[in-house]
């Protein structure tokens, strides 16, 4: 059942290998041909997407990452201004609600004290509407909640959470897609179309696990690690750093690449692993020549990259290629061999995989 690890060593294990299962089920019935119904996120979706002139997303640890992808997907894709805040830091503001704003909120348990509180007190502030993209039916959030989609991962027992994150990000994009459409926009019959071979491409990914065991090893010794993206990259990165941190104990940060002369630079020697992704978009060029600058100081690369892409391992750098994916959709597939180095890193460690020290699966106190 659900709640049995079955085979798989941790429960984290088996919930990385579900993905290519879940993201289908998020998808099931919400295409139709090569386009998204709306009404997958209730009857009165098409009305309140039309009339969103903004739309402000609020969310917590790993989800706020999923809700910082939808920012760049919702501006690029759908046209429609967008803010992503962490909702211990939103609700004890005073924020600003421009008329005509959707308030989102993004939670796998739909019970985290913050996020809940942060939608109560969203209805007191004149949003037109407010939508919860969360994975447990019949929680809190769900049921406060004007509209609803839920994410369909299944029950997520290790604490990192892994499966819930992309099928939200599955979940997100078919907002951004259901908002362009109910605006009579594009309706990117193309990221639809991508969205259908995603299980398949997800899969072809985890098979790069016993590559991506081996890297692990270069991390066991390490009390550091610096995680590069750049655009919907920037929160994948993010992730990454976080889940290294929850289940290994290393230290670790993310920054957008362009940001590395500003600072992280000076951190960079033979003792700081460098994580990148690079998948074959219009920023790869930066990209590399980011890459290039961790070179020259001697900083240990290890890259994620396209199979198009032609980043060739060399000395420093260590090359692992993914498959080629819609560039719409490759921050959901980077996550996947981020989660995996983060597991073997943790196993490698001897940590207690599934329920790290000090971190609850859903916190629902302050
Ligand atoms: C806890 C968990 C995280 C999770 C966060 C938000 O900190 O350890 O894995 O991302 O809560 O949880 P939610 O259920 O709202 O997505």
């Amino acid at each position: 059942g659900a709640a049995s690890k079955g085979d798989y060593r941790h429960y984290m294990l088996k919930e990385i290998y579900e993905q290519p299962t879940v993201i289908q089920a998020v998808l099931e019935g919400r295409l139709s041909g090569n386009s998204v119904l709306i009404e997958s996120f209730g009857p009165d979706a098409q009305a309140l997407f039309q009339k969103a002139r903004q739309i402000h997303i609020i969310a917590c640890g790993t989800s706020y990452h999923a809700a910082m992808v939808a920012r760049y997907w919702l501006e690029r894709y759908a046209c429609v201004p967008v803010q992503v805040e962490v909702a211990s830091e939103y609700r004890y503001r005073h924020p600003v609600v421009p008329e005509g704003a959707l308030f989102v909120t993004l939670s796998q348990s739909g019970e985290t004290a913050d996020t809940l509180a942060a939608l109560r007190f969203a209805k007191t502030l004149g949003y037109v509407g407010t939508l919860a993209i969360c994975n447990v039916p019949g929680s809190s959030l769900v049921r406060e909640s004007d509209m609803t989609l839920m994410t369909r991962a299944g029950p997520e027992i290790g604490v990192a959470s892994t499966k819930a994150f992309t099928t939200q990000l599955v979940a997100l994009m078919l907002l951004t897609l259901s908002v362009s459409k109910a605006k009579g926009q594009e309706e990117h019959a193309g990221i639809v179309e991508a969205l259908q071979t995603l299980p398949d491409v997800c899969k072809q990914t985890l098979a790069l696990d016993s590559q991506i065991e081996q890297l692990s090893q270069a991390f066991a010794e390490k009390h550091h690690a610096l995680f590069l993206g750049r655009g919907a990259h920037y929160p994948i990165a993010l992730e990454g750093a976080l889940k290294l941190k929850e289940i290994s104990y290393i230290h670790a940060e993310a920054y957008p690449a362009g940001e590395l002369k500003h600072g992280p630079l000076a951190l960079v020697d033979s003792e700081m692993p460098v994580i990148s992704v690079a998948p074959n978009d219009d920023l790869l060029e930066k990209l590399k020549s980011n890459l290039q600058e961790v070179r020259a100081r001697g900083g240990q690369l290890f890259v994620f990259a396209d199979e198009n892409v032609g980043i060739k391992p060399e000395d420093n750098i260590q090359v692992i290629e993914l498959p080629h994916i819609h560039e719409a959709l490759a921050p959901l597939l980077y996550t996947l061999p981020l989660q995996l180095l983060s597991y073997h890193v943790a196993v490698l460690k001897g940590t207690d995989v599934d329920q790290p020290r000090n971190l609850a699966k859903s916190v629902t106190v302050e």
